[in-house]
């Protein structure tokens, strides 16, 4: 018999790939924010429950779980992989306080939310979460702070969740990617407009250059298949998968310079003609 993953964010991006790629061996219950019509890609999700909710409003998801949930009282869930999640950018003195509430609504609050409405599903001894952090969660760049702020607090969420399941069986994942191909680069495209009399504005006049050289450089998306593979396959996943074109780079940076230097470095990098102000 077929197992039950659940996947928030199927409509792009990492979220698609990852039905598209489990639909063969799995049934994905996946989220959407609205119905797609009839001609939609998601047909090439094999194996598709798709349900409908908005993650920035906490309604919408109570809503939606408790109807899938009364509607479909058989069905238990092998793993829940939370993956939506957007970046708000921007300089954290001039980012409007609705924006960070937005950004740590969808990226966090949202994902725990789902994981308490449908832990009763999850079966003891055998289930997985897996929670879709970042490198942001590891490292926080300039300008991008409240997106670093939301996978630095799902980082700390989910070693507590993954200490607390211990005690029931259940596996608690990160997984930590650099940049992926995927829209959520193109969707901040344009993203200086929004502050048009800042005080960063020579620094926010490179975000477009800067968001095109990372997207070329990114690592195609289906690069976070095998380990998400691996985390639901293996008996002993791993806690965190760091999924990176340099991930001993990363490992420097986060744990063995001081800070003091890192500092200096994005600085330098800030202040450089070069189109790269985000360092990772
Ligand atoms: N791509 C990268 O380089 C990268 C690197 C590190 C971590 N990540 C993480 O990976 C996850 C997926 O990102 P991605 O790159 O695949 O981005 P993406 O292509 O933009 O996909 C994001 C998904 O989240 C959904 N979503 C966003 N806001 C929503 C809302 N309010 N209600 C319902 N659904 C919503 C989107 O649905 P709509 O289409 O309806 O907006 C979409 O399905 C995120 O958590 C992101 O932080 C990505």
């Amino acid at each position: 018999m077929k197992k039950y993953i659940f996947i928030s964010g199927i409509s792009t991006g990492i979220g698609f790939v990852l039905a598209k790629a489990l639909s063969t061996e799995f049934t994905i219950i996946g989220t959407l924010r609205a119905k797609p019509d009839k001609q939609s890609f998601i047909s090439e999700i094999l194996d598709l429950i798709p349900i409908y909710m908005d993650l920035n409003n906490g309604e919408s998801i109570t809503h939606s779980l408790q109807e899938f949930l009364s509607e479909n009282p058989e069905i238990k869930l092998f793993a829940l992989i939370n993956n939506a999640g957007i970046a708000v950018p921007g300089p954290i003195i001039e980012l409007p306080i609705a924006d960070l509430e937005r950004q740590m609504r969808v990226n966090l609050t949202s994902q725990i939310q789902i994981i308490q409405l449908l832990f009763p599903r999850l079966q003891q001894g055998e289930s997985r979460i897996i929670n879709i952090s970042s490198v942001s969660g590891l490292f926080a760049s300039p300008f991008l702070g409240a997106y670093a702020a939301s996978k630095f607090a799902l980082e700390g969420i989910t070693d507590a969740l993954r200490r607390e399941l211990m005690l029931l069986g259940i596996k608690v994942i990160l997984i930590e990617p650099g940049p992926l191909k995927t829209l959520i680069w193109s969707k901040n495209l344009g993203v200086t407009d929004q502050f048009p009399n800042s005080i960063f504005k020579k620094y926010l006049g490179k975000a477009n250059d800067i968001i095109l050289a990372t997207e070329s450089s990114a690592l195609p998306v289906e690069k976070i298949i095998a380990p998400i593979l691996h985390a639901l396959k293996h008996t002993k996943p791993k806690n965190r998968y760091l999924i990176h074109r340099h991930p001993l780079l990363i490992r420097i940076l986060t744990k063995f310079i001081p800070s003091q230097w890192v500092d200096k470095l994005v600085v330098k990098n800030l202040n450089s003609q070069k189109k790269k102000f985000r360092p990772i």
